[in-house]
């Protein structure tokens, strides 16, 4: 209908071929020898901060400007690319389950009510990641929703927990499950029979994503629902304790334990009759188990036992597959994005990444929404990531052939918006180790060039922006912004994104003289893009987008 129809822009062309490159992970920050961004060769990325002063600038990509609860909340992709995509903020899962908790609200819901019918004769079993990051999850929630579980009934709870390390310190995965012991102590005080079950590292066991790879979600399986493990240990504590220090060992990678009595038998696996919630608000890292706990059809590994369960998830994770069918909170209501105005108003899309983010530019950048719009006007194109492996190994990833096939894309001339993620700064930038991530900036650098090349040849646009920080800062720092040592004099290697600004710097042959990032707009943010890449296809944004970053003065 024409409720789609985008309005012309007055002064802005249509038909340029506009390239919308994402680095992930790549915020903005003073050089110095911990910024992988300002230490690595990165020429066009330079070039273009350089550049025309009126064709660069930073926005905001952390807290309020993307729908966190706090402005000390760091930036990630899930919400960057919600707003890249959506052209505007909305409450994100974080917020909304913190509201569902304080009002009393989750428990009201049929979500709740769902799981709760468990309660009488099975056991509620809560998986998820472990962490204060609130990137996927927060502790807090988690306290809470033990708390207000046995408040309505809950009398056995099993905990699956997987440790972080990404998100947040590596180690720091110790405290929390000290806290959640805690806790659970006090709820058996209160004659709640409540234990942890099993665990793993969040990259090895559970949360892999875009299916990557399923042995991941398997090994949690085997775990949590089985109770088999290759680790056995009476105590969560000295399980986690005793795995670190396996030799190269960490919080992201631990390997799956289970948790068993005086007589070696698991405590916590999954059975007929019990209820499960798994309690990331995060959709991509928990819609594989999602489809593992909820498919009758599943093929993707051998489950041998399938327990008839009541299954909910914190959020309804894809809004699409309508999966799972159950949730405690109801998700953004992210509709109306800019790739489905575009699609509708013909213009020809195609975005690419590695199989590690390619959900990112299609799913996140769409409304957590998976599938075309219109399958005639759109490709997507997933380049297999590889898998096994950390990426500190491999630090320039898949970055060339993104850059190749997006460059053949806009050679092709078949599409009006190609949209890419290049992964490096983000992807290395999380293993924590800085040399690799120095050199996973050279990669994206030239993944760059090789697409603003492309769009040099066919007298395109391009607009050049990122999701998040990560990579312009490795080091834990202090208020004062100085690096923190550990105990041993060693400086604590930061892991997570940042809450820096973000560049995004637009131009091209196709840009028409005039047009330059406006000045009254000092706080804009990663929600303000969708209306500027709609303006650079010749269109109106609609007019409840946040406003465009660019004007057109006469020249
Ligand atoms: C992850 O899931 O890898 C991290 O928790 C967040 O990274 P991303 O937001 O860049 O995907
Ligand atoms: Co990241």
């Amino acid at each position: 209908g024409d409720a789609w129809k985008l309005k012309d822009h007055p002064k802005l062309p249509k038909g340029k071929t506009v390239a919308v490159i994402v680095l992930d992970g790549w915020g903005e920050a003073k050089p110095n020898e911990y910024n992988a961004i300002s230490v690595a060769e990165t020429p066009v990325m330079d070039s273009l901060k350089k550049g025309a002063p009126e064709h660069w600038r930073l926005i905001k990509a952390h807290g309020n400007a993307v729908g966190l609860p706090t402005e000390d909340d760091m930036g990630n992709s899930e919400v960057g690319h919600n707003a890249l995509g959506a052209g505007r903020i909305f409450a994100q899962g974080a917020k909304l389950v913190d509201l569902a908790l304080a009002s009393g609200k989750i428990y009201e819901g049929e979500g709740f009510k769902y799981v709760k019918e468990c309660f009488e004769k099975g056991t509620l079993h809560l998986i998820g990641l472990l962490s204060d990051g609130g990137v996927h999850s927060r502790l807090d929630q988690v306290q809470l929703l033990l708390k207000g579980a046995a408040q309505h009934g809950a009398k056995r709870i099993r905990v699956h927990a997987l440790t972080d390390g990404r998100d947040v310190l590596d180690g720091s995965s110790v405290g929390f499950m000290e806290t959640l012991e805690n806790d659970l102590a006090k709820l058996r005080e209160q004659g709640v029979d409540a234990r942890v079950a099993s665990g793993g590292g969040r990259m090895y066991v559970t949360m892999d994503r875009y299916e990557n790879d399923w042995d991941v979600v398997k090994r949690g399986w085997d775990a949590q629902v089985l109770g088999e493990a290759p680790h056995k240990f009476k105590d969560p504590v000295e399980a986690i304790k005793k795995l670190r220090q396996e030799p190269n060992a960490n919080d992201q990678y631990l390997a799956p334990f289970v948790i068993v009595d005086d007589n070696g038998k698991p405590v916590g696996p999954i059975l007929d009759g019990d209820a499960v919630v798994t309690f990331n608000f995060r959709a991509d890292r928990m819609v594989m188990l999602a489809k593992a706990l909820e498919y009758e059809n599943f093929d993707k590994f051998d489950r041998v036992r399938v327990p008839k369960i009541h299954y909910a998830g914190m959020l309804q994770y894809d809004g699409e597959l309508k999966l799972p069918s159950k949730y405690l909170v109801s998700p953004p209501e992210i509709d109306r994005t800019s790739g489905e105005y575009l699609v509708r108003n013909g213009v020809r899309t195609f975005a690419c990444s590695e199989t590690v983010k390619f959900g990112h530019v299609t799913f996140f950048w769409n409304g957590n929404r998976s599938g075309y719009f219109d399958e005639k006007l759109e490709e997507y194109v997933e380049i297999p990531s590889d898998s096994g492996i950390t990426f500190n190994v491999k630090p320039k990833m898949k970055a060339l052939e993104i850059a190749e096939r997006t460059r053949d894309a806009i050679l092709s001339g078949k599409f009006d918006q190609v949209r890419v993620n290049i992964p490096n700064g983000d992807m290395v930038g999380h293993t924590g180790d800085i040399k690799a991530t120095i050199e996973a900036c050279k990669a994206a650098d030239d993944g760059v060039k090789m697409i603003l090349d492309a769009i040099e040849q066919v007298g395109g646009i391009y607009v050049v922006t990122a999701d998040h920080g990560n990579a312009e800062d490795m080091v834990k720092r202090n208020k004062k912004g100085e690096p923190l040592l550990d105990k041993n004099g060693n400086i604590q290697i930061l892991t997570s994104h940042t809450c820096e600004p973000v560049p995004i710097a637009i131009g091209g042959p196709g840009l028409i003289p005039g047009v330059r990032f406006r000045k009254d707009l000092p706080t804009g943010g990663l929600a303000n893009v969708a209306s500027t890449f709609m303006n650079l296809h010749g269109y109106e944004a609609p007019s409840d987008y946040e406003p465009t970053l660019i004007e057109v003065v006469d020249k």
